[in-house]
């Protein structure tokens, strides 16, 4: 599934994009110190493990990304989850829409494999964001440093 909206396109990513500014996008999240063959592996890793990336393209370049995990459960009678992860937005075209544009794009993406439910971790400076998309505050994350 694709999705096109006044020059901006969202669609899965695929191994070419990362020469078309992919980290550089990626990297409003976090720094990123990868070879370009790391990072290609990372990307046959990701696939393998079946996450979905998705970017944003705006003339032929990567204004944005996220990514979606589909997990289906033992509990709730085999229902299914969706996790979203690496939400991140080009410094340079952010507040024009484009990150809600990804994770709405994913959120269809979980309403096509019938998940009941799509969670994520954030900073709490972007609970706003997602608020804004219609996310709620649940539970507590918890993490351990190994
Ligand atoms: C958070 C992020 C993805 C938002 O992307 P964006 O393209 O700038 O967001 P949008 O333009 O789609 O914003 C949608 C709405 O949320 C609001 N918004 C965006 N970021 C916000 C923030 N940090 N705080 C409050 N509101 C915010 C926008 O003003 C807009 O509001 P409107 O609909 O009333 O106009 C982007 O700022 C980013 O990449 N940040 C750094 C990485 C990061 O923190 N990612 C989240 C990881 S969980």
């Amino acid at each position: 599934m694709s999705h096109e909206t006044s020059g901006i396109s969202i669609r899965l990513m695929d191994a070419t994009d990362l020469g078309r500014g992919f980290l550089d996008a990626l990297r409003a999240l976090k720094p990123i110190e990868l070879t370009e063959q790391q990072a290609i592996d990372v990307y046959r890793d990701r696939l393998k493990s079946r996450i979905r990336t998705y970017v944003a393209v705006i003339d032929d370049r990567i204004a944005g990304t996220a990514s979606v995990f589909i997990e289906p459960k033992f509990i709730n009678s085999g229902g299914v989850v969706g996790h979203i992860e690496d939400v991140a937005v080009h410094p340079g075209f952010q507040k024009h829409g484009i990150g809600r544009l990804l994770v709405e794009h994913l959120l269809n993406v979980c309403r096509e494999f019938h998940c009941y439910k799509v969670i994520l971790d954030c900073a709490e400076g972007v609970i706003p964001f997602y608020e804004k998309i219609g996310f709620h505050r649940w539970e507590r994350a918890m993490r351990i440093d190994l």
